[in-house]
């Protein structure tokens, strides 16, 4: 059963205009996106990439380098002739500062009296938004078909992110902009949709009357990489619960919408951060904790401290956290949703847990309580679907049972190749859908909520606890005794 609605949209020829389209975002995603998009045979009309530098001189290199990126991507046969037919379309132009001259070189790129859509792809820091929006507008290259796509983070803090938006919306109106979360495009996030909604089973029992508590992990093994500057001044809090971890709860937590459309989703969406309890110097002490890596293993290879990584012995930056947060409304009153994320911890592995109440009364043992049923999604590395319930233990000697899960293993189970999520977002951006993209109204809502955080911990001064690199990081401390991670971590269910 497919929705055949959403992909009769047809895809308008585009140009696609990639700032800071030498960035590592750009070799690493948003190329190789278009390229197995054109592979796939999905992009057959007319189109052009431009990535835009500021180094003058350097072409030939930037060629070389998106060529070595999306060889590197490719992981299945290709057709012969499909990567240089590709490569043609790219096109390296230089605008070294911001001037109506330099911006007027994209002229000669942009046809604007065609019926060519036109993609600002803004992959540079938020602070350059501004700049580049006004000049494509003072160098009169906008018009109805333009759309920008603005990568995070959106600004670092509510009052920054207000003044991205006014600055954008005087060159693109809302329904121009696309904010782009890249874990909307993974699979098993989609999936969660349908899981919900497609499935009669599961949205009966969607609420605080039979779901004890919700777990939210993004564990990472890597450090901040090249990334230090960047991620010294917005750390874990605001590089991954701002947008992806609470992106992930909306869907979990939202109301059914009317429609899968934009209108209706970003609604629910935003009704869910609204309900978010906020939290005050009391409850951030109780209900958050926050550390930094130090000196660890990874795979038995010995990894520096994030002090080391970024070089500053003085940086109070924090590379985990973990949050216990209510959402104040009719269904999920009482309901904790765990959030945790950090950088080098023990594997690279994100889930969601659904954890079910357990029986009310236990007929095989009263004194015993029975653990409730666990829905489990795999984000990461593998994507796959778990459903754990008691099971007898086969044999004579009375009831013993255990936890056995029930798995539906994505790869083993299509034989499609995966598309990433830069795939599938690009395309939306191009058939105009913003479904899975977030309205301004929805950004606020967040930062109001993670301002409640990071203001508390600032009136508080609650520091970092330091944790190995290569541990699962102090979030234990807030959870209640039943779900401790460090116990959900242990593997210990069988599967069937
Ligand atoms: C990015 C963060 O948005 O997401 C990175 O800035 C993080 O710090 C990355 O590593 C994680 O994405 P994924 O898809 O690898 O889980």
């Amino acid at each position: 059963m497919t929705n055949k609605s959403q992909n009769l949209i047809k895809i308008l020829p585009f140009n696609f205009i990639v700032f800071g389209g030498d960035g590592d975002l750009a070799y690493r995603k948003i190329y190789p996106a278009l390229f197995h998009r054109f592979a796939d045979k999905q992009l057959k009309m007319e189109f052009n990439i431009c990535c835009i530098t500021r180094t003058s001189n350097n072409e030939s290199n930037i060629m070389a380098s998106i060529k070595t990126f999306i060889e590197a991507s490719i992981d299945y046969e290709i057709e012969k002739n499909v990567l240089e037919e590709f490569f043609k379309k790219i096109k390296v132009i230089v605008i070294t500062k911001p001037t109506i001259e330099e911006y007027r070189t994209l002229q000669e790129f942009i046809d604007n009296t065609s019926e060519r859509q036109n993609v600002y792809y803004l992959s540079t820091p938020s602070s350059a938004f501004g700049v580049i929006s006004s000049m494509l507008k003072k160098a009169k290259i906008l018009n109805k078909n333009s759309k920008v796509v603005l990568e995070k983070p959106l600004g670092f803090s509510l009052k920054s992110s207000k003044e991205i938006q006014t600055q954008i919306t005087k060159s693109f109106s809302e329904s121009q902009i696309y904010r782009i979360d890249h874990y909307l495009g993974k699979e098993t996030v989609q999936n969660l949709m349908v899981l919900r909604f497609a499935n009669h089973l599961f949205e009966h029992s969607w609420s605080s009357e039979d779901i004890d508590s919700v777990q939210i992990t993004v564990a990472e093994s890597l450090g901040v990489e090249k990334r230090g500057n960047y991620y010294d001044k917005s750390g874990a809090l605001l590089d991954m619960v701002q947008n992806h971890l609470l992106q992930l709860l909306c869907l979990i937590a939202m109301e059914p919408p009317t429609k899968l459309e934009a209108e209706s989703v970003r609604n629910e969406k935003l009704k869910v951060l609204n309900s978010l309890r906020m939290f005050n110097d009391k409850s951030v002490l109780t209900q958050t904790a926050r550390g930094q890596y130090s000196r660890g293993k990874i795979n038995d290879a010995s990894v520096p401290s994030y002090l080391e990584d970024i070089d500053n012995y003085e940086s109070n930056t924090e590379t985990f956290v973990a949050i216990k947060a209510f959402i104040d409304n009719w269904r999920w009153k009482g309901t904790p949703f765990y959030m945790r994320t950090g950088k080098r911890m023990a594997k690279r592995y994100s889930e969601i847990i659904i954890n079910f109440k357990s029986v009310r009364h236990n007929v095989f043992d009263a004194n015993e309580e029975i653990p409730g049923n666990k829905l489990i999604m795999r984000l990461q590395p593998e994507e796959r679907i778990e459903l754990v319930q008691m099971t007898k233990l086969p044999g004579p000697g009375g009831y013993r049972y255990r936890p056995i899960s029930l798995k539906l293993d994505y790869v083993d189970s299509f034989e499609e190749r995966f598309p990433e999520a830069y795939e599938r977002l690009i395309i939306d951006v191009l058939r105009g859908q913003q479904t899975l993209f977030m309205h301004q109204k929805e950004l606020e809502a967040a930062w109001k909520w993670i301002e409640s955080i990071t203001n508390s911990w600032k009136k508080t001064g609650m520091k970092n606890i330091l944790y190995h690199a290569g541990s699962w990081g102090p979030g234990d401390q807030i959870m209640n005794e039943k779900h401790k991670w460090s116990k959900s971590n242990k593997n210990d269910i069988e599967t069937i």
